[in-house]
């Protein structure tokens, strides 16, 4: 029979999860960067590379509130996201719309961070680590906001987009 789970293995697992996509996204912004034609996107996405190593740190803090070592286990969702931005950087390199391409990737990965920070949150809460819920509160406001940002953003991009 099949070993009893818990919350707090799915908690664990899934924090394995955006561990292994935060490293992962660390190392593919330095190359939207680069390709993004607009300043004002390239900061953006700079600026979100730097808050990015520090919700790194945070996740190892709550790997060790766990009691557990910092791992991370192999998230096929944010390959997909991060193979589909790769594709529209060559698909659409040196056009018009590359940059607005470039934000619709960059937030479909912040989507996908909001997504796991909100449940890891409710779930640390439920499982009374109130330490953990704030440290992944804290990546969970600068993915919102990151989000928002992009948003603002697009409305220029996407003009200059449209030809
Ligand atoms: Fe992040
Ligand atoms: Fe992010």
């Amino acid at each position: 029979m099949a070993k009893e789970k818990t919350l707090n293995d799915l908690f664990h697992d899934t924090l394995k999860d955006i561990y292994y996509a935060e490293r992962k996204i660390l190392k593919t912004l330095p190359k939207m960067a680069r390709a993004a034609q607009s300043a004002e996107l390239k900061a953006s996405i700079e600026k979100h590379k730097d808050q990015t190593e520090g919700q790194i740190e945070r996740l190892q803090q709550v790997f060790e509130i766990l009691g557990k070592r910092a791992q991370g286990k192999t998230c096929d969702a944010i390959e997909g996201i991060i193979a589909e931005g790769e594709e529209i950087l060559e698909e659409y390199k040196g056009t018009a719309a590359l940059d607005a391409g470039i934000i619709s990737s960059a937030q479909a990965v912040e989507h996908y961070e909001i997504t796991r920070y909100g449940t890891l949150k409710r779930w640390a809460e439920t499982l009374g680590m109130q330490d953990a819920a704030d440290l992944i509160d804290q990546n969970l406001q600068e993915e919102s906001q990151t989000d928002e940002d992009l948003s603002t953003l697009a409305d220029t991009v996407n003009k200059s987009a449209a030809g």
